[in-house]
């Protein structure tokens, strides 16, 4: 468990599906929380009138992120790869410039990210991701490469950070804290599944986990096949 106690935290990209459910996670918890969305989202946030502030505005400006993250002990980041204008790098790096020393910071993004290289993906998955990174460029909605950058930087920082690696979502009540491993390929992670409410517990509870800190696990949930059968064996936290 952290060192350092948490209070008050912010979640960038509060209004998203992971958002949301790491704002009621926080709450939960007792947090103080700061919300950071677009204008046109804060009524998203609307079933948490009164128990938590919300600064509207681009997350990739840095202004918007320096008001937000003002005494915040951890921040919550999503890594979203949407528009082609360097919105998660922009967001990533506003949030490593102005939050406090000391903090923690977490981000959230998926398996495709690789911070040393050593991650093994099967053929199917890297046709996938190649497949969705061409089309979404076509639409110019989304840009992957931007998600990449992004994490480039994080890995780069010498702050607190993690970068919590999701695989495929599903919706659906939790099941737990996911498992982890340093490396997709691990068998422990073969099923490629996490609830996503579970994703947004996974990277609460890295705000008080020393363990994950410039860590980038890549999580499986807790009740999957491959979780069942290897959690407690050999996996590759080493
Ligand atoms: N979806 C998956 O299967 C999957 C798998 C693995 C990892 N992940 C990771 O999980 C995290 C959350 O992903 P999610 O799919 O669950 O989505 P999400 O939580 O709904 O988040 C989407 C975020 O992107 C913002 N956004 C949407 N359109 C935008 C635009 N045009 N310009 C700027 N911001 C825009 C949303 O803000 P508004 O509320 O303002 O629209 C929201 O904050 C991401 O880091 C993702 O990489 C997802």
């Amino acid at each position: 468990m952290g060192t350092e106690c948490v209070r008050k935290v912010c979640i960038v990209g509060a209004s998203g599906k992971l958002g949301q459910y790491m704002v009621r996670h926080a709450l939960e918890r007792g947090y103080e929380v700061v919300g950071v969305c677009r204008e046109r989202s804060v009524p998203k946030l609307a079933a948490f009138e009164g128990r938590m502030t919300v600064v509207p505005g681009h997350t990739n400006d840095p202004e918007v992120i320096r008001r937000a993250v003002a005494g915040c002990d951890g921040v919550l980041t999503v890594l979203a790869p949407w528009g082609v204008k360097q919105y998660a790098s922009g967001t990533a790096q506003a949030v490593l410039d102005h939050a406090r020393p000391g903090a923690r910071l977490v981000f959230s993004c998926g398996w495709h990210i690789t911070r040393d290289g050593k991650d093994m993906y099967s053929r199917t998955f890297l046709a996938a991701v190649r497949v969705a990174a061409v089309l979404a460029k076509l639409v110019r909605a989304v840009e992957i490469d931007d998600q990449v950058e992004a994490c480039r930087r994080v890995f780069a920082s010498d702050t607190r950070w993690t970068v919590v690696r999701g695989s495929t979502l599903e919706e659906g009540e939790s099941q737990g804290l996911p498992v982890w491993s340093r490396h997709v390929g691990d068998p422990l992670l073969a099923s490629n599944l996490t609830r996503r409410v579970d994703f947004a517990l996974f990277m609460v509870e890295a705000l008080t986990d020393d363990a994950l800190v410039q860590e980038a696990p890549a999580i499986v949930g807790c009740r999957t096949p491959s979780a069942l059968a290897h959690t407690g064996g050999p996996h590759d936290h080493a």
